[in-house]
């Protein structure tokens, strides 16, 4: 298939790109040539802000679009509408933080977030998911249901994860020493869900080969990662045998530990985002998704992160500090 993609140098994108060029289709990327500009020297390059200028993509037809880095609605009903007759599919990267609310499990029927201010184009932590919810809409509009494929992905993991969410899990555990206290929320039963972007991108290229439209959560099952066995994967990669220090969620929340950011990957049972990792995936699983083993996952992870370089190992995004896990366990522990 000749495929073009919008983005296609970070994380996503990247894994679709390489995912695409094993395939043996034939690709053209669109972006500003700021983000690893150097990778893929040997593809087709189209240079432009899509939110500014889109006139590098006038000419040209593909078999479809992958669109990796649509966040406003603007720019993605902009290239939806320059793209509509050129393209045979639009497939958009949404995802599941679309849903208006996680306080029970959502299907890809379920009610959608509203923006309070649509005219917003800030991109923040209340915005993001309706923000993605109304981005879907004029890629429906302008390709009709057969020709849009719209992909929910939960939380995406795996090497070159710019959000150090995952990657914050794999590295801490490496850091520890046998025997030493790593401090670790909820139980080991709390059920996870998330999806190596490896993983996204070959469900996303099969759907194109097999010329799917419609709309499908691109994640593990509900309950197919469990906490406990997310930290023995990181355990078994790394070849270390660190003590668990379990610390409940009254206590998290009792310390002020923000979930998510400070403890990735630890949401309260109860609350606004208690189905979160809940999500159904039944359709993209009849569809033919693939979730590879968690403990893959894990390795590949660790390994990618021991490969980056020094600077670029740090928490600044996600994770405890070293100093504030310390200062948490001492409380946890006394
Ligand atoms: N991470 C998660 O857990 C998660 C979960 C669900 C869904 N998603 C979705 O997955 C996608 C994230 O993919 P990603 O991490 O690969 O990419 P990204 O950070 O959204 O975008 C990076 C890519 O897009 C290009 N780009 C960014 N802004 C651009 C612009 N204004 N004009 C043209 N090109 C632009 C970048 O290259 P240049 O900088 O060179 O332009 C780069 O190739 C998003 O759609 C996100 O909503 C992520």
């Amino acid at each position: 298939m000749k495929l073009l993609i919008l983005g296609g140098t970070q994380f996503v994108g990247r894994h679709l790109v390489e995912a695409a060029l094993a395939r043996g289709h034939d690709l053209t990327l669109f972006n500003r040539g700021r983000t690893a500009g150097a990778l893929f020297p040997q593809l087709e390059r189209r240079r432009g802000d899509r939110r500014l200028d889109l006139s590098a993509l006038a000419e040209g037809q593909w078999d479809a679009v992958l669109d990796c880095c649509g966040y406003l609605p603007r720019e993605v009903e902009a290239s939806a509408a320059l793209l509509a007759g050129r393209v045979g599919r639009y497939l958009y990267i949404s995802s599941i933080s679309a849903y208006a609310s996680f306080a029970t499990p959502n299907d890809e029927g379920s009610p959608l977030g509203v923006l309070s201010d649509p005219a917003t184009e800030v991109v923040d932590g209340a915005s993001y998911g309706p923000l993605k919810a109304a981005c879907e809409a004029p890629v429906r509009r302008h390709l009709g249901p057969d020709r849009a494929l719209i992909l929910r992905p939960g939380l995406v993991v795996g090497p070159h994860d710019p959000t150090q969410r995952f990657s914050y899990w794999p590295a801490r555990v490496a850091r520890a020493r046998d025997a030493e206290p790593v401090l670790v929320p909820g139980r080991a039963d709390d059920a996870l869900q998330g999806i190596d972007a490896r993983d996204l991108a070959a469900f996303a290229l099969d759907a194109l080969e097999r010329g799917l439209g419609g709309t499908f959560n691109v994640v593990s099952g509900p309950g197919q990662w469990r906490r406990g066995a997310l930290l023995q994967a990181c355990a078994a990669a790394a070849g270390v045998a660190p003590r668990w220090a379990w610390a409940d969620e009254a206590w998290l929340q009792a310390a002020q530990v923000k979930p998510w950011t400070e403890l990735p990957l630890w949401l309260p049972a109860q609350g606004e985002y208690a189905a979160f990792m809940h999500t159904a995936t039944e359709r993209a699983l009849a569809a033919g998704l693939r979730i590879r083993p968690l403990a893959e996952t894990v390795a590949d992870t660790l390994a990618w992160w021991r490969g980056l370089p020094e600077g670029e190992q740090g928490f600044s995004k996600a994770g405890l500090s070293p100093a504030r896990e310390a200062e948490l366990l001492a409380r946890l522990l006394s």
